[in-house]
């Protein structure tokens, strides 16, 4: 099942240019992502073509105003029959995660949102938008950037964007870890050499040696990810012996 992605921003050259590349570039190639992006300054109604207001109550900056948001909203709504999630991008919003975006991919059609300034009239967010979402805690001059990486993260988890080898199974997240180690040839450099058991042919022991790795990861750089996992007992058992080498090896 393909996705169609609707972007609201008033640059929408630039959403366009970012699905050209690389797996995103092919999942529109073959009909798989479809990404269309609509400029709500071609919905202002004043001679200057304005989006943006003062901000009531004072102080610097310009908010976006309700109209022609909401024209652009109903227009992108009418443009095909299938109900749309709409989403609005922004640093107040829920933190997106891989599980967030595994349930988005799933959806036949979504409109993202994208602020400039200082952000969007709340009325508009109330009564137009669904969720709002955010990629981090950090703040960007607007949600263009942060569309592009939803969108890059759907396009690739839709049916037939990667290949085998690139399979969404063996992303990091993929089993609440972060990703192992990854070595290519030389085998042998001045920068070191790659681990033996790589080398081995023995699938169970690379198996084995992978996870660990993906756990001692974990472990060392994102902790509270290992909360949120439940390890079974060989997962429990290959994190503790990675413990115990890194406590020798440090
Ligand atoms: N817009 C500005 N900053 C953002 C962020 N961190 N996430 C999503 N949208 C944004």
């Amino acid at each position: 099942m393909a996705v169609r992605i609707d972007v609201i921003t008033l640059f929408p050259e630039f959403m366009h240019e970012c699905v050209k590349f690389g797996v995103v570039g092919r999942a529109v190639q073959r009909g798989l992502l479809e990404v269309r992006a609509w400029n709500p300054r071609d919905d202002a109604t004043d001679a200057h073509r304005s989006v943006d207001d003062r901000t009531y109550g004072g102080g610097p900056g310009m908010v976006m105003m309700i109209e022609p948001l909401r024209s652009t909203l109903r227009k992108v709504r009418q443009a095909t029959p299938e109900p749309a999630r709409t989403i609005y991008l922004s640093p107040q919003g829920t933190r997106l995660t891989q599980d967030k975006v595994r349930q988005l991919a799933n959806a036949p059609r979504l409109i993202l949102l994208c602020g400039r300034y200082e952000g969007v009239d709340e009325r508009l967010l109330e009564h137009e938008v669904d969720e709002e979402l955010s990629i981090g805690d950090y703040v960007l001059s607007g949600g263009e950037l942060a569309a592009a990486v939803l969108v890059d993260a759907i396009g690739r988890l839709q049916e037939g964007a990667l290949n085998d080898a690139q399979s969404a199974q063996q992303d990091s997240f993929s089993d609440g870890l972060l990703d192992c180690p990854h070595y290519t040839r030389p085998e042998q450099h001045e920068l070191g050499a790659v681990p033996a058991v790589l080398m081995s042919g023995d699938h169970a022991a690379i198996r084995r040696w992978r996870l660990k790795q993906a756990l001692g990861r974990t472990w060392l750089r994102r902790p509270e990810l290992l909360e949120d996992s439940s390890l079974d007992d060989e997962a429990k058992k290959l994190l503790q012996e990675f413990q115990r080498d890194f406590r020798d090896h440090p």
